[in-house]
């Protein structure tokens, strides 16, 4: 048995997205297995707990923070995970990776510029540029083979007639799972190159990798120097409540502007819980992300096998990142409320409605894999039942 099979037993929460408050309005019930926000229900690395009992026990609470150190550890992490070289200098610490993206897109981009996301895609995207007043241009990601990949050809006539300003990349994508290869990352960049269009890459998703895929940052391509990368601790030691997000910014212009703003609204300062709770999970929590990753992996590949034998008519999209899966039922041929009502009453199951990352995906749901495995079962089981019940 695992650890992260026994950690879930007997605890009390109200996190978020177990919140009656919040299941009540979005699924119309709360007697749901919440499997929805993107995060864990994992206990963190020992060392992290350890590191802010540390905190807790001195009990001093003094203006504490030191970027340096931490952007440092960032650095060596990447080195030793991606064999990617960054650069120390060109960090800015944020208070999380959507604050970074808000803030670049209103820095390098004006009102009515286009934004381009490849959607699919996570749904606070869409608020964060429209909120700016700036146009959301999707490219829609094709299904090939019963795989995503990206249109280029729909990407580049829209960097020709949409006023393009920024591409939105999510690498790995969050919800359709898939981490970007080298010769798609490639000819992204050489298609901004040309059109002068800064990708600004979320990798917050990047050290959940399984066996079949490799990440592959932005920041790798030496030869383009109009990208940002956001990062952050939260999604790979599942500590949302406690990180900080970073910028990172390779192209010198772009990095002393955004230090400017970033500096002038005091949004860099962290806390010395993030601090050293990121430190301690950077210098000390490699054991457990590996064991978290085989032990993800696991799922997915038992809910794989079950969907397979079990519930066929349901396709699953078998991510090679992140720990979401996108679950497509269109050939159960419902209507949008009755797919609702069989997954959210009959199956008594909290998953993410696939129309919340695009219009035109009511029939996909996302699940969050994230959780214990017997748990996963039970949803599974939970899912098969209504659907023999109610087909
Ligand atoms: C792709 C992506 N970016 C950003 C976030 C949120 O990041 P933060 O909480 O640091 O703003 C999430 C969380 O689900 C995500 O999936």
């Amino acid at each position: 048995m695992s650890t992260f099979d026994t950690i879930h037993q007997n605890y009390e929460h109200r996190f978020a997205k177990s919140n009656p408050n919040m299941l009540k309005p979005i699924f119309g019930t709360t007697d749901v297995m919440p499997l929805w926000i993107a995060d864990m229900d994992f206990k963190v690395a020992e060392p992290i707990t350890n590191e802010l009992q540390r905190l807790v026990d001195r009990g001093v609470y003094a203006y504490e923070f030191d970027p340096n150190k931490v952007f440092q550890v960032i650095a060596d992490w990447n080195l030793r995970r991606h064999r990617l070289k960054l650069n120390r200098k060109s960090f800015v610490q944020v208070s999380g990776v959507l604050t970074g993206i808000a803030l670049l897109i209103r820095e390098l981009t004006n009102e009515g510029d286009g934004v381009m996301v490849q959607t699919p895609v996570y749904h606070q995207f869409y608020k964060i540029i429209k909120s700016a007043d700036r146009k959301i241009v999707r490219n829609p990601l094709k299904i090939v083979d019963g795989n995503y990949e990206m249109d280029f050809e729909d990407l580049e006539l829209k960097l020709q007639i949409e006023n393009v300003k920024i591409i939105l990349l999510c690498n790995p994508h969050n919800p359709v799972g898939r981490v970007w290869n080298r010769e798609e990352l490639q000819r992204l960049t050489e298609l901004a190159n040309t059109y002068k269009v800064t990708i600004v890459s979320d990798e917050i998703h990047s050290d959940i990798i399984y066996s079949k895929a490799t990440f592959n940052s932005i920041a790798s391509f030496d030869d383009n120097k109009h990208i940002s990368i956001l990062g952050s601790p939260a999604k790979t030691f599942g500590m949302q409540s406690i990180s900080n997000g970073y910028l990172y910014i390779p192209n010198k212009d772009v990095f002393s502007k955004m230090k400017e703003t970033i500096g002038s609204m005091y949004l860099d300062h962290g806390n010395a819980f993030s601090t050293f709770a990121t430190i301690a999970a950077y210098t000390k929590g490699e054991k457990w992300v590996d064991e978290l990753i085989v032990y993800l992996e696991k799922s997915m590949n038992w809910i794989q096998d079950f969907i397979r034998s079990e519930i066929p008519e349901v396709k699953m999209f078998v991510p090679e990142g992140t720990y979401q899966i996108w679950l497509d039922f269109s050939k159960l041929n419902l209507s949008d409320d009755a797919l609702k009502d069989l997954i959210f009453i009959e199956a008594r199951l909290a998953l993410t409605p696939g129309t919340w990352f695009d219009k035109g995906h009511s029939h996909f749901m996302r699940m969050n894999i994230a959780s214990p495995l017997p748990k996963l079962k039970e949803a599974l089981y939970q899912l098969k039942i209504a659907m023999n019940e109610s087909i």
